[in-house]
């Protein structure tokens, strides 16, 4: 396995990902993690991350000394090998220019790190402000652009690498050959982390740790929840209990495809507790956005405890955690490295049931989580689906929801939906949905006028979430959505397509 040291990059959990790619457990640890915890992990090999920072800053990340001390290979990627050189008495060179976008590189000599491709003229992606200007002593130069003479170094006698480009970003076109020369060779790292065996092993550990016990898990319908109860089903069968609350804004037809999923098929305890009402009650008359979050999440702790206590020598709560979110938790001791906040996951759960936390999927990635989900039997529709907000509906309703627009509004998504599955572009767009606008406008169907909703349209492509564009879906499909939805839902007589990006606009509406 591998560790990755974490100095800020953005591109930090690219890495893990692509080390995982290769079949390789990985995890990312803080640049300053104790060197105790380093050892524990017991690495065959280091890879340290790239970074914001210069080396010469105040308080700037260093190189952590357990490093060099273990005796295993390193890869310095940017900031990563900027650090290697200055620790060996090299000359980091700070500069407001910055290199970024595709650079050319040329392989000079030998090196072991290149030695899975065959050409000498690699396309890579740069991104650094500072770079290496005199090489430390103890490195060759093993690659240079038109810019820089030192692209890529090697240790005269340890198996110490840097690289200035990032072999991690898929423009890096042999990035993958690179990282899976040095994981695979210079570590001497096997491919045993593939799905059958990543089954297997939490299968295993999930017994292990479990026992004889109960284990209860709140289903929504989500892909982590659906993997966790898959998961924990192969397990440890009937020892576990689900609960899946139908809040009323789930999508078109939801509540019973759960359960005809999970319970019928899939054969797992499912208990569906049917909370429309409540959730149409609690929710009356609100329409501030923020305070419709709190009601849906605080409502469904209480109903999720009431059902819990009901259930009898229950000792383990299951959660859907992702190793994403645990990276996020995990900040560095001192704060430096710059993490970026993924999305604010709703709900949480009830604190004070006295449960053992047990969370399955918590050193994977979602793609991995995806795989296994297909493996456990999940359709592949329901694992690649575009997310969906916690709260639901509830915040594609605009203002004040109601049990009559979220069942307008369910209908109307769900055309959408259809349709961009039947023309192949569900996939080409990251997240689409309707959105229901509690306004009237004038329409006339035959010789009548009529007065009735509107509803937008939303689909957006995005790689992060942070920022998205809006699709732009071919104007004969819209025009096909938008005439089902006003054909097929009376209350509607208006439909628009929303060209909002974010920033400024944010994916959804509210
Ligand atoms: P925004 O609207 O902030 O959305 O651009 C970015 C991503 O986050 C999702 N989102 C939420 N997810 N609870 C969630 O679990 C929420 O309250 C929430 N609000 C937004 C949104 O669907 C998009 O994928």
């Amino acid at each position: 396995k591998i560790l990755i040291l974490d100095f800020g990059s953005q591109y930090t959990q690219l890495i893990a990902r692509r080390v995982r790619e290769l079949d390789v457990y990985c995890e990312i640890y803080a640049w300053d993690a104790d060197a105790q915890d380093v050892k524990a992990f017991d690495p065959q090999g280091i890879i340290l991350s790239g970074g914001p920072e210069s080396v010469h800053m105040d308080n700037a990340p260093t190189l952590n000394e357990v490093v060099l001390e273990m005796e295993i290979p390193v890869l310095g990627i940017c900031y990563g090998m900027q650090l290697l050189n200055d620790h060996f008495g090299g000359d980091v060179e700070g500069s407001e220019e910055k290199e970024f976008g595709y650079a050319k590189v040329h392989v000079t000599g030998e090196s072991e790190l290149f030695a899975g491709v065959s050409h000498k003229e690699l396309d890579v992606w740069m991104s650094h402000g500072d770079k290496v200007k005199s090489l430390a002593s103890v490195f060759n130069s093993i690659a240079h652009t038109s810019s820089t003479p030192y692209a890529a170094c090697q240790h005269q006698s340890l198996p110490v690498f840097g690289v200035q480009f990032h072999p991690e970003v898929e423009h890096t076109a042999d990035g993958r050959a690179i990282l899976s020369q040095f994981v695979h060779q210079i570590c001497g790292c096997e491919s045993l982390w593939k799905t059958d065996n990543i089954i297997d092993t939490h299968v295993e550990a999930i017994r292990e740790l479990v026992g004889e016990e109960k284990v209860l898990l709140g289903l929504s319908g989500g892909v982590d929840s659906s993997v966790v109860a898959a998961l924990l089903h192969k397990a440890i069968g009937d020892q576990l209990v689900c609960v899946f609350v139908d809040t009323g804004l789930l999508r078109y037809q939801e509540g019973d495809q759960v359960m005809q999923t999970m319970a019928d098929k899939m054969d797992i305890n499912v208990i569906r507790v049917n909370a429309q009402q409540r959730y149409y009650d609690a929710l009356q008359g609100e329409s501030d956005p923020e305070r419709k979050r709190k009601i849906i999440g605080e409502l469904f702790i209480r109903i999720f405890e009431r059902q819990a206590k009901e259930l009898d020598d229950i000792q383990w709560l299951a959660q859907g955690t992702i190793y994403p979110d645990v990276i996020e938790s995990a900040a560095s001791k001192t704060g430096k490295a710059h993490v970026i906040k993924s999305h604010h996951n709703v709900g949480g759960l009830p604190e004070d049931l006295a449960l053992k936390l047990i969370e399955p999927l918590k050193d994977l990635f979602k793609d991995e989580v995806r795989k296994l989900g297909v493996s456990l039997g999940l359709a592949p529709e329901l694992v690649y689906r575009h997310p969906f907000p916690g709260p639901g509906l509830g915040v594609r309703i605009l203002g004040e929801v109601k049990a009559e627009y979220a069942g307008i509004l369910a209908k109307a998504d769900h055309i959408f939906i259809e349709e961009l599955r039947r023309h192949d572009l569900y996939d080409k767009t990251s997240q689409a949905f309707a959105v229901f606008l509690p306004v009237k406008s004038v329409g006339v169907v035959g010789d009548a006028r009529r007065y009735e909703y509107v509803i937008a349209l939303r689909a957006v492509e995005t790689i992060d979430f942070m920022t998205a564009r809006w699709a732009h879906l071919p104007y004969e499909f819209i025009d096909l959505v938008s005439r089902r939805i006003m054909n097929e839902i009376a209350q509607v007589s208006r439909v628009v397509y929303d060209v909002s990006s974010k920033p400024p606009a944010t994916i959804e509406w509210e």
